[in-house]
């Protein structure tokens, strides 16, 4: 993909209203785009983040097997609900083999309110696999930054709970040795994801 490729697929993958604002941004995004024209990503990296269950963990704790990641938040009307459904859906159609190959996780953008109760009770609507993982701001603010996912608070009153969040809509393979690997639009059909999942996870 090219740099105006990209730019096209990240606003026109922002819920809500910030479209204009990342138009008009293009600092956000990184100088090699999400993959460079050397084919080379550069994204993912390092992560220190709480567990649904309230244990602290890391990237290496997920290592040996891929990692299928969503960055949403729980208390998003209807873009994250779906695409984790679609998530849950695609991983129904692997087979017990190459579903053992997978960990679906879920990253909040919103640590103020996803606490680790709201997070287990949330991913529990979901793949009985899914893990959710939220942290401090800082924590995830440094995994926003390592996926290069745009998320953004958007106010909706004067109350300190009253936001959503903007945020960018993606679905990132890692590899069992923590690299990234690819990502899916949120828009995929399941039928697709579960057919590249197949193709990426039985080669491996
Ligand atoms: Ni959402």
């Amino acid at each position: 993909m090219n740099r105006a490729t990209i730019l096209i697929a990240l606003a026109a993958a922002v819920v809500g209203g910030s479209v204009a604002l990342i138009m008009s941004a293009p600092g956000l995004l990184p100088t090699s785009g999400i993959i460079g024209t050397t084919g080379q990503a550069r994204v993912g990296g390092p992560f220190e983040l709480v567990k649904h269950t309230g244990e602290t963990v890391t990237d290496k704790d997920f290592r040996g097997r891929y990692m299928l990641i969503y960055f949403g938040f729980t208390y998003c009307p209807d873009i994250c609900p779906s695409s984790l459904q679609l998530m849950t859906t695609a991983l129904e159609d692997l087979d017990e083999p190459t579903l053992a190959k997978v960990t679906p996780v879920f990253i909040t953008v919103d640590p103020e309110r996803d606490t680790t109760e709201l997070m287990a009770d949330y991913v529990s609507n979901f793949h009985p696999k899914m893990i959710g993982l939220t942290g401090s701001p800082e924590q995830i603010a440094d995994a926003i930054k390592a996926y290069r996912v745009f998320a953004q608070k958007q106010k909706t009153g004067d109350g300190p709970d009253e936001y959503t969040m903007d945020h960018s809509s993606f679905y990132y393979l890692v590899g069992p040795d923590g690299r990234f690997v690819t990502h899916f639009n949120h828009g995929v059909a399941p039928t697709k994801l579960t057919e590249q999942l197949k193709r990426r996870l039985a080669s491996s």
